[in-house]
């Protein structure tokens, strides 16, 4: 099996792929009420070009794949996408991370599209703030989409909270979800670099750890699996884990392990790095000797931490990136 290095020596062994920027959802953090202009069709990668990428990435070391968005379950034909990204030569495992909205419908048919696992963003578990934070959404439909993917067997199941002031300061009622479901919460610092205008709704990592280990949780708990930067907890005798991932610090970046691949076909070396590779011209060629030469450029790119290499704001909002 192939292995990629970047100059850091990491290894790079995961992408997480963008297959749209449309989402039926306008969480306040994420994007403006109105919502962001969706990029034209015709600049959006096509299926076959996101699995000519995919299985070029997967003959040269990355073993999974994560869907993101926007909401990668808006977008026809994602299940489809699943069983063809399975097929592919060296590709090991497929995830996807999503709001949940459409997860009663589709847990079933992804996974007999060969998915397990599947993180669903859920920011709090009152139902009125809910809406508020999403604009449009109804909680019941997110948690009836949770129940579905533990129905069908998915697992784990992760939930992703963005932590923010007036939203989810009362953990609470996770921690009771944690004891009902075997479900592993994570609590995430909010990044305000993607969406200045909220900065006052920051909760430091340290102030979420303090308030986990407050809930009666046990340090170190085992992670669930994944490929990720959450630290988990657990409250002993509950189902599923208490987790936080951490951003402002950088401490993940030592051992990050991701590309990024956007809806219109940009390679992003990092979260916090708008650098951004176009593969989409040489994809569109079908030249493969090209691409791959794009893609050792972006391991030669990829900075060493969140910190390096910042050119000015990030100019993309989260939802053209997939977090
Ligand atoms: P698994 O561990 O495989 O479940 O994946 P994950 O936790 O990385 O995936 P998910 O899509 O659920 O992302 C959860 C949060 O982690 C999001 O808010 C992401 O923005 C954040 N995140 C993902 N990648 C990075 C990264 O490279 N750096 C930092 N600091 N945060 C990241
Ligand atoms: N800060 C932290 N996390 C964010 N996400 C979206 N915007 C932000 C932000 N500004 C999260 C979503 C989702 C994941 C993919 O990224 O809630 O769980
Ligand atoms: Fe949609 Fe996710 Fe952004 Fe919310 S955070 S608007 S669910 S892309």
């Amino acid at each position: 099996m192939a292995e990629m290095r970047d100059t850091h020596d990491r290894r790079i062994d995961y992408l997480r792929l963008s297959i749209t920027d449309r989402c039926n959802l306008r969480c306040r953090y994420c994007m403006p009420e109105e919502g962001v202009a969706p990029k034209p069709h015709t600049n959006i990668m096509s299926y076959e070009e996101i699995l000519a990428f995919s299985q070029l990435a997967a003959r040269s070391g990355i073993s999974r794949i994560r869907l993101t968005g926007g909401e990668p379950l808006v977008r026809r034909g994602v299940v489809d996408l699943v069983s063809q990204l399975y097929a592919l030569d060296g590709l090991e495992e497929v995830s996807i991370t999503t709001n949940g909205l459409l997860l009663d419908k589709y847990a079933g048919p992804l996974f007999e599209a060969g998915l397990r696992r599947v993180n669903i963003s859920i920011d709090t578990l009152d139902p009125k703030i809910y809406k508020e934070l999403t604009r449009r959404g109804e909680l019941e439909q997110a948690l009836e989409g949770m129940r579905a993917a533990l129905e069908v067997g998915m697992e784990p199941v992760k939930i992703n909270a963005v932590a923010l002031k007036g939203v989810n300061d009362d953990m609470e009622p996770f921690a009771q979800l944690t004891m009902d479901y075997p479900v592993h919460v994570r609590f995430i610092e909010y990044m305000p670099a993607f969406y200045e205008k909220n900065k006052d709704d920051f909760v430091s990592g340290e102030e979420l750890e303090a308030r986990i280990m407050a809930l009666g949780s046990k340090s170190g708990a085992e992670s669930p699996g994944g490929a990720g930067p959450a630290r988990y907890f657990k409250i002993p005798g509950a189902k599923g884990t208490l987790g936080l991932i951490g951003s402002s610090k950088g401490h993940f970046c030592d051992s990050c392990n991701r590309l990024r691949l956007t809806a219109d076909g940009k390679l992003r070396t990092c979260l916090f790095s708008d650098h951004e590779i176009d593969v989409l011209p040489a994809l569109r060629r079908g030249d493969p000797g090209d691409l791959l030469k794009l893609i050792e450029r972006a391991l030669e790119e990829k900075p060493k931490d969140r910190f390096a290499k910042r050119e000015g704001k990030v100019n993309r909002k989260m939802s053209q990136i997939g977090g």
